[in-house]
């Protein structure tokens, strides 16, 4: 069984050497374990609300998403996208923000630390305060929520917003009555050190003091360090590398054996202008092939633009049917299928007959079925079992599982529906994926019309 870990990066500045090791470098370790589906997207709706400049927002976007796929970040195994790209991400927000209590947005960090600012300045609470800060948790919850991820790795900053997306999934599940979403768990990668920026504080691009991955080039990475502030001890005099922002730092990328050698080379007196150059060497060694390839995707935006489609067009084919789901089950359904009360039109009759099973036998004496919608077209048909009992069970748990529990795979023309992660039912082919999306929403409707009336028997 696979994991689904999504996680969105915020796409504002230029990715420095922190985000490096405590965002970047972790993911895409992650990314690579054959028990984790990987959903990593530019949030780039996020950044509006931090930024109204067009041109730091377009460069932003390139630049991050070069980084991560200089730094090693495969488009095959990952499913990397841009949040810009998904509609059905601020549609779902919509259905959020109507059943999300105002008051859960008054308590959120970044809003509420805008007000104490103006409370404290003497002005009104909300001022220069747009709705987008105020609506940050709720399109953060739509990120997550639609692509029913288990688990979400973020900076400690950000386990509030991961509360809330868990409240307003709840809140959505009980209106509606049914569990439409998975609740998202927050990962925070305790073992990740937080690097020291020039001035020995955190390094963050709000305090200005970092160390850019990439940009300027190994020329700009070497002065950088070199402006790395430290004691006023001479060369020969013995150095603390555990209050020193340069061993944490040469740490964070280097093995146990070097690191020990730097310790005793900081303690035997090492001069600090030396330390930096062999600080600067070591970070080379890693950052200069990754580079390399950075300046190779950079110079042809076309290419990524091509790899964020396809992960776009990924990422929509399980948010689409999702929002499907949802848009039938909060009213908003074509109004062919009405479901009217009773006494209604001929649909609404024959919208209430139930999906149906019907078994046969194979001709090589296997024992098969099919699942046919309400309205009679076939959604599945099941793989072949010698014991015409294992169909039998087979059909029963899927008569009782639902939609949103279902894990169903997309390929390119054709839906498999998995149970303990085995393929237990094909759909029938069909011509194109807009008409593959469309029958995985009639699918999931059917599951749960399915438990419903298990539910009533
Ligand atoms: P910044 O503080 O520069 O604005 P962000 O808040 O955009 O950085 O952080 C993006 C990601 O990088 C987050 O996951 C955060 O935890 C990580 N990160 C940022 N700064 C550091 C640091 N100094 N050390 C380790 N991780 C960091
Ligand atoms: N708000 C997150 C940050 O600034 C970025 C983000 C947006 C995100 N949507 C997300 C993170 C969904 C995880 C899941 O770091």
């Amino acid at each position: 069984m696979q994991t689904r870990v999504l996680t969105g990066i915020t796409t504002t500045g230029t990715p420095h050497l922190g985000n490096y090791v405590g965002a970047i470098r972790p993911a895409i370790a992650a990314s690579r374990r054959p028990e984790v589906d990987a959903f990593f997207f530019m949030a780039d709706y996020h950044a509006l609300i931090k930024s109204d400049d067009p041109a730091r927002i377009e460069r932003s976007r390139l630049e991050i998403a070069a980084t991560w796929l200089a730094a090693g970040l495969d488009p095959n195994r990952v499913t990397f996208y841009r949040q810009s790209d998904i509609p059905e991400i601020p549609e779902l927000t919509w259905f959020l923000t109507c059943v999300t209590a105002k008051g859960l947005l008054n308590r959120a960090h970044a809003y509420k630390a805008s007000v104490d600012k103006n409370t404290e300045a003497g002005e009104d609470q909300d001022a220069g305060v747009t709705a987008g800060l105020y609506m940050y948790p709720v399109l953060m919850a739509a990120d997550i929520l639609a692509f029913n991820a288990q688990q979400v790795p973020v900076g400690r900053d950000q386990i509030q917003h991961i509360e809330m997306a868990r409240d307003i999934a709840q809140r959505f599940n009980h209106i509606y009555g049914h569990e439409f979403f998975v609740l998202p768990e927050v990962v925070i990668e305790e073992q990740v050190a937080t690097l020291p920026g020039l001035d020995g504080r955190k390094m963050s691009k709000s305090y200005d003091n970092t160390i850019p991955l990439f940009a300027g080039g190994a020329k700009q990475l070497r002065e950088t360090i070199m402006r790395i502030v430290t004691d006023s001890r001479m060369p020969g005099e013995a150095k603390d590398p555990d209050s020193s922002s340069l061993f944490t730092i040469f740490h964070a990328f280097a093995s146990e054996t070097e690191s020990h050698a730097f310790r005793r080379a900081l303690e035997e007196g090492i001069g600090w202008g030396e330390a930096k150059q062999v600080l600067y060497e070591r970070l080379e060694a890693d950052i200069a092939p990754m580079r390399e390839r950075y300046e190779e995707l950079i110079a042809r935006p076309a290419d990524i633009e091509d790899i964020l489609r396809e992960g776009a067009r990924k990422a929509r084919a399980i948010a689409s049917p999702k929002i499907a789901e949802l848009r039938a089950a909060i009213g908003l359904r074509a109004m062919s299928s009405a479901n009217l009360p009773a006494g209604g039109t001929r649909q609404a009759t024959k919208a209430a007959r139930p999906p149906r099973f019907a078994s046969f036998r194979d001709t090589d004496g296997s024992f098969r079925f099919r699942l046919f919608s309400s309205e009679g077209d076939e959604l599945l048909l099941s793989k072949s079992f010698k014991d015409p009992k294992e169909a039998g069970a087979v059909q029963k748990r899927l008569k009782v599982l639902g939609g949103a529990a279902a894990t169903v795979h997309s390929l390119p023309r054709s839906l498999v529906l998995e149970l303990d992660g085995e393929p237990v039912a094909t759909a029938p082919d069909y011509t194109d994926e807009i008409e593959r999306d469309e029958a995985l929403s009639y699918l999931r409707a059917a599951l749960d019309l399915l438990a419903v009336q298990e539910k009533s028997e």
